[in-house]
């Protein structure tokens, strides 16, 4: 499509302020590209990710001043321009994690950095293309790049790597919201010697299909008592950490002396129990990086039929609170994703 066929406006959804939670829709200009990296898209869904409303309160010093408060850094859409030698062209069917201090995608058009994209693989819907970048990449790397897994098992079959995976039990939390989901299957994937997921009564089904080899219903069992009932059979080498508090605690008693916690939700050390005596190799909070070659390789075990995303429900555009209601009950099971084109 070439720019002269752009409309001057388009819907937008914004933040109402840095300090409230509140949204809004309106209209606004069409972005325009202004980084040598901006690729234009036109958006056909995006998926907001829990608590992202509150990122800015949290952590104001890593967000500009200038941000534009557009929600729904997850973006689906068609390249309408990009740059030479990007590996992007028009037309092209694109998806990626926009970086959170810019604008998001809860609009018609918007401004993904090449280095965000990778294409969508053909199996994939908008809807479920939407549902994928950002907590596919946060379970990615929360498991191979920051945790213990051995992803050549993976990428490159590479059987050494499977072995060494073979060794190595893995606890994950929220295992059926939207990173979760991905941590269980790329968990299992990779050949781990178990993968425990820790989630409520309705998604015990879910997870086991996604790979889960044992789950820990946390309405019925903390995790701490269910450690206890069997401690050198039960403690986990990794523990993949997203929900904080006494879940985190918990946390800690699951993790074996020398293994390794990773947190997407709170610094680890800040939620070790008082008087615990527990020493690990690793144990780190860290926050996604929206690498578009990474997604390209989580694209081909999509298009393998390897691993998929899980759509907890789909929003039209106008029902944009009732989506962000859905998702901060704290319960979804999988991805909220938020129509944005009449093609989605
Ligand atoms: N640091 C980063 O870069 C990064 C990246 C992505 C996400 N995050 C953060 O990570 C967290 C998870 O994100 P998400 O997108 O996966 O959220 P989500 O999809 O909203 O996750 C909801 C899940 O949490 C489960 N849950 C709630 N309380 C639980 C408990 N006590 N124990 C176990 N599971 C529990 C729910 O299961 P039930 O319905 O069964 O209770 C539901 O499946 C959010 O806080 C998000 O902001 C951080």
């Amino acid at each position: 499509m070439a720019s002269t066929t752009l409309p001057s406006t388009m819907k937008t959804i914004l933040q109402v302020s840095r300090q409230s939670t509140e949204l809004t829709s309106t209209t606004a200009p069409v972005p325009t590209p202004s980084h040598p990296d901006d690729v234009l898209v036109r958006v056909h869904a995006t998926a907001p990710c829990a608590g992202e409303l509150n990122w800015i309160v949290m952590f104001p010093d890593l967000f500009p001043a200038d941000k534009e408060l557009v929600p729904g850094q997850d973006v689906a859409g068609t390249v309408v321009s990009a740059p030479a030698g990007s590996g992007f062209a028009p037309g092209d069917r694109v998806y990626g994690r926009i970086h959170a201090t810019r604008a998001g995608a809860a609009r018609d058009y918007t401004l993904p950095r090449a280095s965000e994209l990778a294409k969508i693989p053909p199996s994939l819907n908008w809807i479920e293309a939407a549902a994928t970048p950002l907590s596919a990449l946060t379970a990615w790397q929360a498991l191979f790049v920051h945790g213990t897994l051995d992803a050549a098992a993976v990428t490159k079959n590479d059987a050494a790597a499977r072995e060494r995976n073979a060794r190595v039990r893995v606890l994950i939390t929220a295992a059926g919201g939207g990173v979760g989901s991905w941590a269980v299957q790329f968990a299992a994937l990779a050949g781990a010697k178990a993968v425990v997921a820790v989630c409520g009564p309705s998604k015990e089904d879910a997870v086991r299909a996604l790979g889960a080899t044992e789950v820990v219903n946390y309405k019925e069992t903390s995790i701490e008592e269910w450690v206890a009932a069997d401690p050198a059979g039960r403690e986990c080498d990794l523990v993949v950490e997203m929900v904080g508090g006494k879940t985190l605690a918990g946390c800690w008693v699951a993790v074996r002396a020398g293994g390794a916690l990773i947190s997407i939700h709170t610094p680890p050390e800040m939620g070790k129990p008082a008087g615990l005596e527990k020493e690990l190799a690793k144990s780190l909070f860290f926050i996604v990086e929206p690498l578009g070659s990474n997604l390209a390789e989580i694209s081909e075990l999509i298009e393998a039929g390897r691993v998929k995303p899980t759509v907890d429900s789909v929003w039209e555009f106008a029902d944009y609170k009732k989506a962000f209601e859905r998702l901060e009950s704290g319960h979804a099971n999988g991805k909220i994703v938020i129509k944005v084109s009449d093609e989605a």
